[in-house]
């Protein structure tokens, strides 16, 4: 198999059609790796919220089963854990069609991509996460590839090297990005379809942690649901990270029930607010209030303060800080907002924005 795939064919419902084969990691399958897994929605039914998104892509997808055609590429962009690779999963699910995983970091060199283009079946997904790191060399070989599915290959080395053109089969590429505007022109514009995921709204997440603990069998009421999907930082795989957590309280401490009240404690015994703000984003508004007092600070001097990656703070961080008008961003730089001093209790400094 080629470095950095893995291979998942996903069977149809069609009569005659081959029986569902999934290879995945046999270390997934245990622990809570396992259980990640088996909490990923499979079919866009089961994909809570993003309700825009969600109903342009039943579209696209119907539009092209009923082409029986290849759905056209897909870019999905936004913050990590609000579900880019559970989205590529459906697609292939409910285009019935395989799927094969892969990373943009992991594509070092354009034979790794070119190994992997050429193994496709016709209409297969092909999924690049974190596509705005490919290799500038890697991603050229993809635009021949995405546009007219066409591989370029050099053969030989200097003067006798000959290039062939190779076809390939349709199929459909699905990127995921942090941010979208790390990926090039040039391949945005490839994509046909490019869906933004925001932050989920607090009734959305509590959907989710309920369906969760149905899946894995936590007893839980509305108000413990509620007060873990308050905490969650508008992503699920932070809710459902939650819900485990809480879950290990409750048996140890609670006859296993979640209440309001239990998720409450469990969740203050592993130090997330009521906010839902970890250490880290803790300690990026300490660093704003106390430290620089409240004067704008650059990206990389924030990162290096509190022992992160630049790139960390921007994607993981930093949307959720905005979005709760705890940070700002100004032309100088960020800045802690008054409700961040209030959040720390702190005073504010002086000039500090509401
Ligand atoms: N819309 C959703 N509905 C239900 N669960 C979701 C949804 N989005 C994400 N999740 C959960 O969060 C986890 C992380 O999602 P994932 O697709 O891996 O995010 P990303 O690839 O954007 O980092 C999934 O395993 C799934 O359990
Ligand atoms: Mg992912």
């Amino acid at each position: 198999m080629t470095p950095g795939a893995r291979r998942e064919v996903l069977g149809t419902d069609q009569p005659g059609s081959q029986p569902p084969v999934r290879e995945v990691d046999p270390a997934a399958s245990v622990g809570e790796e396992g259980e990640e897994v088996s909490l990923r929605p499979r079919a866009l039914q089961e994909f809570v919220g993003q309700g825009q998104l969600t109903e342009h892509l039943q579209i696209v997808l119907d539009a092209a089963r009923r082409r029986r055609q290849p759905v056209d590429h897909m870019l999905f962009a936004g913050p990590p854990g609000l579900g880019k690779t559970s989205l590529a999963g459906i697609v292939a699910t409910e285009m019935g069609v395989g799927l094969r995983i892969t990373s943009g970091p992991v594509l070092v060199r354009t034979g790794d991509l070119a190994a992997l283009l050429t193994d496709l079946h016709e209409g297969d997904v092909l999924f690049i996460d974190e596509i705005h790191r490919l290799h500038r060399a890697v991603e050229e070989v993809l635009y021949p590839a995405m546009e007219d599915f066409k591989l370029d290959i050099l053969i030989g080395k200097g003067p006798t090297a000959r290039s062939i053109r190779l076809d390939l089969p349709r199929f459909t590429l699905v990127g995921a990005t942090t941010r979208t505007g790390l990926v090039t022109g040039p391949l945005r514009d490839r994509f046909g379809f490019v869906g933004r995921l925001d932050l989920y709204g607090v009734d959305d997440l509590h959907e989710i942690v309920e369906r969760s603990a149905g899946i894995l069998g936590v007893p839980i009421d509305a108000e413990g649901a509620r007060r873990i999907a308050e905490r969650s930082r508008g992503t699920p795989r932070i809710a459902n990270r939650l819900l485990r957590r809480v879950r290990d309280y409750v048996e140890v401490r609670a006859e296993g029930r979640i209440t309001g009240e239990t998720a409450v404690a469990g969740l203050d015994v592993f130090g997330v607010d009521e906010l839902g703000l970890d250490k880290v984003d803790r300690a990026i508004l300490d660093a704003l209030c106390r430290r620089f007092a409240g004067h704008p600070v650059g990206l990389t001097t924030l990162a290096q303060c509190i022992g992160e990656e630049p790139d960390t703070i921007e994607d993981a961080y930093e949307p959720y800080l905005l979005q709760q008008g705890l940070l700002r961003r100004t032309p100088r730089g960020r800045v802690a907002s008054s409700r961040a001093y209030h959040h720390l209790g702190l005073p504010p400094a002086d000039g500090t924005l509401p």
